[in-house]
């Protein structure tokens, strides 16, 4: 499905908020002046003081109306490499441009309500794009899967972390590789389709992949956003290209959520 990429904007836009969530993730809070995003979608974000060329795709994972009436878009980060490690660095009103929003959204591929709660799964920071789509199933039901690598420090990195998937309208099930006082193991583990009626996930590509494979083999329909380093991000360099069923596809305009029974795992350059 190709987006609405016309109605993207390119804003210079003040950050609001710079937390901590632990030594390698943060949460930025940015004013926005521009068009909502929805759930699923992302944005080119580049600091005004910066040494890097290109800007950096990040998921909006929260979307606020802020105490004086401007909006603020909320993007919760890892750090990574240079890019990442500006954005860290970023204080308060200090400025960076947003391109946005861009892509398809989670709720481009909801199933009209069957009576059957949908499950959310994300690995990492791959939790930033599911906590704005549960924000936006208010009413609908469904769990949220939450898999890390290693445990949480305490009740205020868990909620800096998960946000507001903290109060899903369902379950919330959090596994972590090494235990540490949730489930130990890896979250697609612990999924089983055959209970929902659709399956969206973000997170490391082996993930998606277990994930994928394990709702096909009970026909249930799965989702995932797909992760590629992108240029332009809005479809004209082809650099983010993910092989599917249908040919190459533009991570950027054509995603980053697809079918996953489309997407051919085994073939990804990664
Ligand atoms: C649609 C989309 C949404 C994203 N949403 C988020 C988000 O909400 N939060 C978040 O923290 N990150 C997100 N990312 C990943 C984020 O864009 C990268 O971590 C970031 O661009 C790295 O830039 P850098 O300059 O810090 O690292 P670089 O110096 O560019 O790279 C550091 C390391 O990370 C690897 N890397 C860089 N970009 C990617 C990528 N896209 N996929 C896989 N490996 C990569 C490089 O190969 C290298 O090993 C998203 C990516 C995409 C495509
Ligand atoms: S990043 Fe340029 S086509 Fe996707």
């Amino acid at each position: 499905m190709t987006p609405p990429s016309a109605a993207k904007q390119s804003l210079s836009s003040p950050l609001l908020a710079n937390e901590p969530v632990n030594s390698e993730i943060f949460r930025l809070d940015f004013e926005w002046k521009g068009r909502a995003p929805r759930a699923g979608q992302f944005f080119m974000i580049k600091p005004k003081r910066t040494s890097v060329f290109l800007g950096r795709p990040l998921s909006a994972a929260s979307w606020t109306k802020t105490k004086n009436e401007n909006s603020a878009v909320g993007f919760l980060v890892a750090r990574r490499g240079r890019g990442t490690e500006e954005l860290a660095g970023m204080r308060p009103w200090e400025e960076a441009e947003l391109t946005g929003p861009l892509g398809n959204a989670w709720a481009d591929f909801l199933p009209a309500p069957d009576g059957k709660k949908i499950a959310l799964v994300g690995g990492g920071i791959g939790v930033a794009p599911l906590e704005a789509f549960a924000a936006e199933l208010a009413g609908r039901s469904f769990d949220f899967y939450a898999g890390f690598r290693t445990g949480f420090g305490g009740g205020e990195e868990r909620r800096g972390m998960l946000g507001p998937a903290l109060f899903p309208n369902g379950e919330l099930i959090i596994a972590v590789e090494d235990g540490g006082g949730d489930l130990k193991g890896r979250i697609p583990d612990f999924l089983d389709p055959a209970k929902y009626g659709a399956v969206y996930a973000c997170g490391p590509e082996a993930m998606l992949k277990t994930a994928a494979a394990k709702c096909a083999a009970l026909g249930v329909p799965c989702f995932v956003s797909m992760e590629r380093r992108m240029a332009c991000g809005v479809g004209a360099c082809l650099g983010c290209t993910i092989k599917t069923t249908n040919g190459s596809r533009r991570c950027c305009a054509d995603g980053p959520v697809f079918e996953a029974e489309r997407i051919i795992f085994d073939e990804q350059a990664g």
